[in-house]
């Protein structure tokens, strides 16, 4: 694929999502096309996924495969063909969330994810991952003065603390497409550390 696949990661209440319109401003300003998207979601019929995932009640397999779902269409619609013509596409959450939210929070079988992740990817894997790290607690009291909270952000400490090991565990097994941030750093010095993972790729 001639285009750029980058996600950003982190337990809810990293603060990622503030991060991705000022990189998405910095690759532009450097000349790329860029394409900013999320998961779950990012088409009509996995934004209507993501409804079902986030506030309805369902057992941790029925999660999985519907995450996976959603994925495939994004995929294919959206993220495929945009790395196709060469742009370079940033992706607020990616197949990393489902290793930590179903594999590590809800302790689902990550062989079977490792599965739906072969089958649904279809070879594509992004070239780099932003990994927010944050402490669950920090997370937790950051997370107090936010909207109405879903299925996943109602969630305890201990949720919390082994989806970030499901994280630290998928960093692990691809230390070279990782990068983890300090999220608990102030917001500029978070950006400077993105900003040095981009420049040591050139980009
Ligand atoms: P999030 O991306 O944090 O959106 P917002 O900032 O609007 O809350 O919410 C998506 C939630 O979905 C988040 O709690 C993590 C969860 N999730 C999974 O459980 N598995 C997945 O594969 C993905 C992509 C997300």
């Amino acid at each position: 694929m001639p285009g750029r696949f980058i996600t950003f990661e982190g337990i809810d209440g990293a603060g990622k999502s503030t991060h991705i319109d000022a990189i998405a401003e910095r690759l532009r300003e450097a000349g790329a096309t860029v394409l900013c998207t999320r998961e779950p979601g990012g088409t009509v019929l996995a934004e209507r996924l993501r409804e079902l995932i986030l506030h309805a009640p369902m057992d941790a397999l029925t999660e999985a495969l519907l995450v996976f779902a959603a994925r495939r269409d994004h995929l294919q619609q959206v993220i495929a063909p945009a790395l196709q013509r060469g742009e370079t596409v940033l992706c607020d959450r990616f197949t990393d969330a489902s290793f930590a939210y179903q594999g590590g929070g809800r302790g689902f079988d990550v062989t079977v994810l490792a599965d739906l992740e072969r089958w649904v990817h279809a070879g594509i894997q992004p070239d780099l991952t932003i990994w927010f790290d944050l402490d669950p607690a920090v997370a937790s009291e950051r997370r107090v003065a936010a909207r109405a909270p879903d299925r996943f952000e109602q969630q305890g400490i201990a949720f919390f603390q082994r989806v970030r090991d499901g994280y630290r565990a998928r960093m692990e097994a691809a230390p070279g497409r990782f990068v983890r941030v300090d999220a608990q750093l102030e917001r500029a010095a978070v950006a400077q550390q993105i900003a040095a993972a981009l420049e040591a790729r050139g980009w």
